[in-house]
């Protein structure tokens, strides 16, 4: 095995971990967040083995969608600090072997965004074309729409001249319209702008709304017949400039749709994206106990070239979307994890947290932990679940999993010093509270999960299979349980998941091995003897998890 081939392609065998600053830590005492916080928290993520930042919008904003709205571009939200904190986050961190990305949220600006200002000034700006706009009255298009409880149409009345502009998410986030060459020259400079200051790439934001050119005139369409070449000119270029910089994509299409957003066989395009299926598919499983729709979603993901990687996550900062289940199965995840109508937004997702659905079952947790860090691909963490933290639901809309990080049992989690009504966000209350989940009791506490989460990320980037190479799902006769088998070079990892809460004993089959080779376990102490057959026989308690590493008589790899 080559393992100097994991220095070039890092993102490949990465432990990404998505922070708001805004809610990380607030170090001046104001209530919000900041990067001088953020900063003295460098060691803590570093020592929880994570390799790549990402950090959500921390641009001047209108702050009307939590930084998605953005002002300015080039600027940082006064109130986190100066581009010179920026660029010492940044460096700290590579100090630590971290990088650090961030969020690029360039399908629409804020209405408050010089640019809009300009354009919705007469319908003779010079930067009229950046946005949409049309003069005659929309159809109806409030089957389109993102937000359901909040807007009914993607295009807004402008009084001023009494024309329509684009808007897919809010009506105060414009569209931008990249069929206008300058628009597409302000965001490359752009990234290039953040490039140059030390990020290491970008999660870009909607792309899929990003590149649509579907509301634009067929003349304009005309001078900008293909979008993905554009996607494709945006990866070379950060490519250029950085040598080793990443787009990580937000493509929640279905899997034979995302196959284009990597520049299909190619792979020039997105260097990663989201399994927003596997996601998905990973809820309606764990609600059925049943490993089967996972696997299913797995095995339907399309074949991505070398240059290009999926990301895994089981929770993120927006609502958990099941918008790719059938109503029925969506009912049943509703069901199982959010089965009040205040847990459910959009119709379409859930506003909770990972621990609070599970009811707190740390065995269960601890299994969907394992399994993420298991399945084939880049694990993205979103603050806070490395100690289970939970949601608030008195906090309105998706904002109730965006609460302040819990660091201490001390008030307001030890986020911040300042009145609790100054806060982004209140903290969590009840039986998740600070005063029960915090990072401070769980570092001295060595079977908390935090130091499970911690030795799940250690043996993840000892495991490059997992990032890297081959899964192969085993064939068994437990419909509750999940076994994969990953394999780069020499090296094989066998996973083991119960998704069930009844103990079973799983036999497996590996080609190639015999009584020579042996299974160990990398989690616990153990091991499971492989016969002449190369067959095994592995106990699993109820919500059990497993990672055996495949060892042959005379491999000299660690373990
Ligand atoms: C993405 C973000 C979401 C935001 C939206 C509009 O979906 O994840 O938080 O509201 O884009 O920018």
């Amino acid at each position: 095995m080559r393992v100097t081939d994991t220095s070039d392609v890092w993102w490949k065998t990465a432990v990404v971990y998505c922070l708001d600053v805004e809610t990380f830590l607030d170090w001046d005492g104001d209530g919000t967040g900041d990067f001088a916080g953020l900063v003295q928290r460098i060691d803590y993520l570093a020592d929880l083995g994570v390799t790549c930042l990402w950090l959500m919008p921390f641009y001047p904003t209108g702050d009307r969608d939590d930084g998605y709205d953005i002002t300015d571009f080039y600027g940082v939200d006064a109130r986190l600090g100066t581009h010179g904190d920026v660029v010492e986050l940044i460096r700290t961190a590579r100090d630590r072997g971290m990088r650090v990305i961030a969020d690029l949220v360039v399908n629409h600006t804020s209405d408050k965004h010089p640019w809009f200002k300009a354009s919705r000034s007469s319908t003779d700006s010079p930067y009229r074309d950046f946005y949409i706009w049309r003069a005659d009255a929309p159809p109806d298009t409030s089957a389109e729409v993102v937000f359901p409880d909040a807007e009914d149409s993607i295009w807004q009345l402008d009084e001023r001249t009494g024309e329509f502009y684009l808007h897919r998410f809010y009506r105060y986030q414009p569209d931008l319209n990249i069929v206008n060459p300058a628009v597409r020259d302000e965001i490359a400079k752009v990234m290039g702008f953040w490039l140059e200051l030390g990020l290491s790439g970008f999660r870009v934001d909607a792309v899929p709304f990003l590149l649509e050119t579907q509301e634009n005139t067929q003349q304009d369409k005309a001078t900008f017949p293909d979008p993905h070449a554009y996607l494709r000119a945006l990866r070379s270029f950060v490519g250029r400039r950085t040598g080793d910089g990443i787009l990580l994509g937000e493509v929640n299409l279905p899997h034979e749709e995302q196959a284009a957003f990597f520049g299909g066989g190619d792979g020039d395009e997105l260097t990663m994206q989201f399994d927003f299926i596997g996601m998905q598919n990973l809820y309606l499983a764990m609600a059925r106990g049943d490993a089967a729709p996972l696997a299913a979603a797995l095995r339907a993901r399309p074949v991505i070239s070398p240059d290009c990687q999926w990301a895994t996550f089981v929770r993120n900062h927006d609502e958990l979307t099941l918008d790719k289940l059938s109503d029925s199965e969506r009912q049943e995840v509703f069901a199982a994890f959010g089965p009040q109508e205040t847990m459910q937004v959009f119709g379409r997702g859930l506003r909770r947290r990972l621990p609070p659905m599970l009811d707190g079952d740390p065995r269960r947790l601890r299994m969907v932990y394992s399994l993420l860090f298991a399945l084939p691909g880049t694990p993205v963490l979103f603050y806070g679940e490395e100690i289970g933290m939970g949601e608030n639901l008195a906090v309105e809309g998706r904002m109730a999993v965006r609460t302040p990080m819990q660091w201490s049992a001390d008030t307001n989690g030890g986020f911040s010093t300042a009145r609790p009504n100054r806060l982004p966000a209140p903290v969590v209350e009840g039986g998740y509270s600070p005063a029960h989940v915090n990072v401070s009791d769980q570092r001295s506490d060595p079977d908390s999960l935090l130091a499970f989460v911690t030795l799940l990320i250690q043996r993840y980037r000892e495991c490059p299979e997992l990032g890297r190479g081959e899964c192969t799902i085993l064939e068994q006769p437990h419909a509750q349980v999940l076994a994969m088998l990953s394999t780069w070079d020499d090296g094989s990892l066998l996973t083991v998941h119960n998704l069930g809460a009844e103990r079973c004993t799983v036999p497996v089959q590996l080609d190639g091995c015999d009584a020579t080779s042996c299974l160990t376990d990398l989690l616990v102490q153990g091991n499971v003897p492989l016969d002449d057959g190369g067959r095994a026989e592995v106990v699993l308690e109820g919500y059990g998890h497993r990672w055996l590493r495949v060892t042959a008589a005379d491999s000299r790899r660690l373990v």
